[in-house]
């Protein structure tokens, strides 16, 4: 386990070694600020800022508002400023948006960029451009290496348990693989709902903890009442992973795929070739029927507000450091 002196400032000192993951629909401007003014980094998909036809882009004024509520926040709280934010860019070929969105993204001089599905030379250049970090979402270490080689700063390892696009690789596995290479800035994700669970994946040698599913279940979430509470009512248990919603396996809670007239139990695969990020994409029903969430949410017991699943997270994360010194003391 390292300190941060190593990462980027953008990366540094936060309150915990937390990101709080984008979430396609569901990470919305409230819930970025909450989580910043939190003390950890939050994020959304630049694909949730969606204007009407012949309006202008939404992602502006996304990018306006978080910036100027977080740099009042700044001056007015010297001493414990917000974390900064990220915003996550779809690298496939359906997003016809990405040119688009990555000017005003550099525009905006977005601190963090996340990348998923695909590493692309440009899109680290176009964050490189403003002074962003750039971090890529990989699932095996074929992947990781791709993407440092076109350029990113860091990598997000998306391990089994994740929610959405998850990967299928056990977290310990995958982490030691990418740091016996890669000693630059490394993020777990998977199934990290405790703080106990962030200071295990820096022991384990990822340097912050990546966290999504969590975060459905705050008041700031763009969801609705039923997927919040479904997520406080269940367990990894009623996560089924299917590559059918999408065409990349992701994982999903079970009762929603029940109540919208499938057998969990026994569902299709599908080819990734059907996968789509274009507006109204070729299964309309993932996501907004079948919600996504990852094999953590047993720890998750109550809808609040996301400064407070934060503030959880911190006295856990502090709790287990305790615990840990206490250990490491008894030993010496
Ligand atoms: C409902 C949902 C939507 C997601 N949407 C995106 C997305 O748009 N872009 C992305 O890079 N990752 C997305 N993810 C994956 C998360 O960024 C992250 O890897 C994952 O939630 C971490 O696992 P956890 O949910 O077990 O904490 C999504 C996950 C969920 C549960």
């Amino acid at each position: 386990m390292r300190d941060d002196s190593h990462l980027p400032p953008a990366l540094r000192g936060l309150r915990i070694p937390a990101v709080a993951a984008p979430l396609f629909i569901v990470s919305v401007p409230d819930l970025v600020i909450a989580q910043c003014k939190a003390g950890i980094i939050g994020s959304f998909p630049a694909l949730n800022a969606r204007e009407a036809d012949g309006e202008p882009p939404m992602l502006e004024a996304w990018l306006k508002r978080i910036t100027e509520e977080l740099d009042a926040f700044n001056q007015a709280n010297p001493d414990r400023p917000a974390a900064p934010f990220a915003v996550n860019q779809i690298v496939h070929r359906s997003n016809a948006r990405l040119e688009r969105d990555l000017e005003i993204c550099a525009a905006w001089r977005v601190p963090i960029w996340i990348t998923s599905l695909g590493a692309r030379v440009e899109v680290n250049e176009a964050a490189h451009s403003c002074g962003g970090v750039a971090l890529h979402d990989i699932i095996n270490n074929t992947f990781a290496r791709k993407a440092v080689d076109k350029g990113a700063d860091g990598l997000i390892a998306v391990s089994a348990g994740a929610g959405g696009h998850a990967g299928p690789q056990n977290p310990f596995a995958l982490v030691e693989e990418i740091r016996t290479w890669f000693d630059g800035p490394l993020l777990l994700s998977g199934s990290i709902a405790t703080g106990h669970a962030l200071l295990a994946a820096q022991v384990a040698g990822a340097d912050l903890g990546y966290i999504g599913s969590p975060f459905i279940a705050t008041e700031e979430a763009n969801a609705v009442q039923d997927y919040k509470q479904m997520i406080v009512e269940a367990g990894a248990e009623d996560i089924v992973t299917s590559s059918l919603f999408t065409g990349v396996s992701g994982n999903y809670l079970k009762p929603s795929v029940s109540r919208a007239g499938m057998d969990p139990d026994n569902l299709p695969g599908a080819d990734a070739s059907s996968m789509s990020f274009g507006s109204g994409g070729s299964k309309p029903k993932a996501w907004k029927e079948i919600w996504g969430a990852g094999q953590g949410i047993g720890a998750v017991k109550a809808i609040e507000p996301a400064g407070r699943l934060v503030d959880r997270l911190a006295r856990e994360y502090d709790a287990a450091l305790a615990g840990v010194l206490a250990y490491a003391m008894g030993r010496s």
